[in-house]
Formats: C-alpha cells, sequence, structure tokens
C-alpha cells in the first residue's frame, strides 16, 4: 500500500477561474480530449454537483443494467470503473475519458459533475438519458465539507466555517452550487431526454425512486429483482460493499472519514450555528428565484 499512501499524501491543487467556474488542473487537464468525447446514442451520463448522491445513483443504474447479466462485476470492479468519471484526468489515479472510451458494456454509464454549459456536446447531438442528481444544499454543503477534507484532489478546505463561507460564495471545486442545479433545472425545459431527481426522494422512498427511473430509461425489471436493487443500494449494504465504497481508491484518507460517510438527510443540522443557518437563508431567497425548483432543505 506505500504507492497508496504516496498518493494520499500528494499536494492539494489550487482552484483557479475557468471559463467563469473555480476548477483544478485534475478536470482541466484533458479539456480538449474530453470535449471531443463522442457519445454513442444509448449512452447514459449521470451528473451531479459533488456529493449529491452520484456514486448511489451510479449503482442503481448499473445494477439494473448488469446486476443480473454480469453479476462477477459485483464483486470484482469497483463502481468508479465502472462508471467513470468523465474528466477526472490524474496520471497516478485515474482517466476517466480513457476509462468511458474503452467501456466494454453497453449502454455505457459516465458520471460528470460540469456544470451544464461544460458537457461535450456530443451528448446532447447524440440525444443521451441524462440523469442529474441534486441535494439540499446544507447537507450537499457538510458532505462537500467532509469529502474536501479526506481527499487530495480537492483544495485545501480550511475549517467549517471558512469552507461555509467558500461555499456560499461558490469559491469551490465547480463553483456555485445554485448556478449548477439551476444551470441543470433550465436545460430540463429544452432537453426532454434529462431526468432531474433528488437526494432527499431517493432518500424516502428508494422504490419509488427507482420505479422513475426505470420508466425514464424504459426497463421493466422483475418485482423481485427490483427488490433486491433496492435491497443492495441501502446505504448500510453499500458501505459494507468494497466495490461500492471506494475504499479501493487511492487518494483519499479514510482515517479522516468514509466516502460512504452518514448517507442521511438532515446532517446538517449538526453542524450549522444558528447564525449560519439564518445566514444562509437570506442568502438562499436571493439566489434562488425560480419558483419551479423547490429543495427541501428544512427537512
Ligand atoms: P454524506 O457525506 O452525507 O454521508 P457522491 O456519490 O455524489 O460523492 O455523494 C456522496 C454522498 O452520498 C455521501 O453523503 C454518501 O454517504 C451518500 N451516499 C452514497 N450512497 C448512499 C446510499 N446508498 N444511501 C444514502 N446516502 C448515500
Amino acid at each position: 500500500m506505500s504507492s497508496d499512501s504516496k498518493k494520499v499524501n500528494m499536494p492539494r491543487p489550487e482552484l483557479f477561474d475557468f471559463h467563469g467556474v473555480p476548477m483544478t488542473h485534475f478536470f482541466t487537464d484533458d479539456w480538449e480530449n474530453v470535449q471531443n468525447f463522442k457519445a454513442r446514442p444509448d449512452d447514459i451520463l449521470i451528473a451531479t454537483y459533488p456529493k449529491a448522491g452520484t456514486t448511489w445513483v451510479s449503482y442503481i443504474l448499473d445494477l439494473l443494467y448488469f446486476g443480473q447479466t454480469s453479476p462477477e462485476r459485483q464483486t470484482s470492479i469497483p463502481i468508479y470503473e465502472r462508471v467513470p468519471y468523465l474528466e477526472l484526468n490524474n496520471p497516478n489515479v485515474i482517466s476517466g475519458k480513457d476509462l468511458a472510451d474503452n467501456l466494454p458494456t453497453t449502454p455505457r454509464l459516465i458520471k460528470t459533475h460540469f456544470p451544464v454549459q461544460f458537457v461535450p456536446k456530443s451528448f446532447w447531438e447524440q440525444n443521451c438519458r441524462v440523469i442529474y442528481v441534486a441535494r439540499n444544499a446544507k447537507d450537499n454543503m457538510v458532505s462537500y465539507f467532509h469529502f474536501n477534507c479526506m481527499t487530495r484532489l480537492l483544495p485545501e478546505p480550511g475549517d467549517w466555517s471558512s469552507f461555509y463561507q467558500k461555499f456560499l460564495d461558490g469559491k469551490v471545486l465547480y463553483g456555485s452550487w445554485y448556478d449548477h442545479v439551476s444551470g441543470w433545472w433550465k436545460k430540463k425545459m429544452t432537453y426532454p431526454n434529462l431526468h432531474y431527481m433528488c437526494y432527499e426522494d431517493l432518500s424516502e422512498d428508494t422504490g419509488r425512486e427507482v420505479d422513475k427511473l426505470c420508466s425514464f430509461l424504459g426497463l421493466s425489471p422483475s418485482a423481485e429483482f427490483k427488490e433486491k436493487v433496492v435491497n443492495g443500494v441501502q446505504f448500510d449494504n453499500m458501505k459494507k460493499n468494497q466495490m461500492a465504497n471506494y475504499s479501493t481508491f487511492p487518494a483519499m484518507d479514510f482515517n479522516i472519514c468514509s466516502f460512504m460517510r452518514k448517507g442521511k438527510v438532515g446532517d446538517w443540522k449538526n453542524h450549522f450555528t444558528v447564525a449560519q443557518n439564518e445566514g444562509f437563508d437570506e442568502d438562499y431567497k436571493k439566489k434562488m428565484k425560480d419558483p419551479t425548483l423547490q429543495f427541501r432543505n428544512e427537512i
């Protein structure tokens, strides 16, 4: 494990402005190549702001498509290789674009955290199905803070209160949560092949949300298989599943926290002070003007 610990100790990258969005070089180094990605019509893109439930939905899709036909995947291929992270390009870790290009399965499941304007145009040209997962900003912020602490692929987060301020100011990797969720919401108005879903709904009733996903994807699993999928993707089951819990991924320090950290709605209450909560609510009202896009921040 010495090479892994070296990766855990690698220097943290700096944020810089990239076409108006704070990014780091791990996610822009391969820009031309990534922008020229050749999507196929049956590719499925899973898009999220970081820490909104990407892995959860990736695992659901992987099970729905391949759980019956390739059960060996479940014990041999980690989720981050089954569902490559398109723009991640770090020679010490992974090239998402290369993994995606070489995926042997159909459909290819591909993940991105890009704001909508950065998505390679071939996904739109090929009319690919796209699933966007959003999470309420308060829990998303908390989860992102812990993730920034545990992986050196991301910039130094500072303490909780400085991260809180950076998040509100959009000065974190991938920029403003507000712009991200709103940009993708607007895209849904003009691109019918986009399914916009929320972490809180998935947590409230996983079976119901899996039904919606199946109807969007044109899948009709048997009741028995659907139950197996819903059970397999419960937090505790994914947490102990080495192929789903990222424990084999380099560049993360699991002594700081696990990737599958808590998996709860409302954990923000354990982090926000009263003043931070009031400040957040004020700021939220100013930034989120579209009444058709509602999040359950108070849960
Ligand atoms: P927490 O840090 O709040 O625990 P992403 O996959 O986009 O990086 O998101 C990670 C977040 O989703 C983490 O949130 C993780 O615990 C949560 N998560 C992953 N799988 C989950 C599951 N099966 N049920 C509930 N939450 C899950």
